[in-house]
């Protein structure tokens, strides 16, 4: 039986430090990486699911926007985006607080 996409919009603010989330070079002139970053949820409505972020993060840009290509469990065939603004960041320590504004389609 077909389903009707469903439309999710998730706010998620991310304590992180360097080792969050797999990074490459990507850009020569700034500081542009390639980043895959795995959310999984671990309580809640999505319980058990996944959401996978891939694409360019230009990480000194205020926002910068990053796809969304997939997804396990409630956001199995999930497309979308994801807008990222840094709240806090400290370059001794490597640790920042992001937030992940997430629009994301799944069936
Ligand atoms: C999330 O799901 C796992 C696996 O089903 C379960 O063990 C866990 O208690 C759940 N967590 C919450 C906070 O509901």
């Amino acid at each position: 039986m077909a389903r009707a996409a469903a439309t999710t919009i998730l706010t998620l603010l991310l304590p992180t430090n360097s080792s969050l989330g797999l990074y490459a070079s990507a850009d020569s002139s700034q500081t542009g990486l390639l980043m895959a970053l795995n959310f999984a949820f671990l309580e809640g409505k999505f319980n058990g699911s996944t959401l996978i972020v891939l694409g360019r993060n230009a990480v000194f840009s205020a926002t910068r926007e990053m796809p969304i290509v997939g997804g396990s469990g409630v956001f199995r065939f999930a497309r979308g985006y994801a807008k990222a603004r840094t709240h806090f960041s400290d370059f001794k320590t490597s640790d920042a607080v992001v937030q992940y504004d997430v629009y994301v389609l799944h069936y």
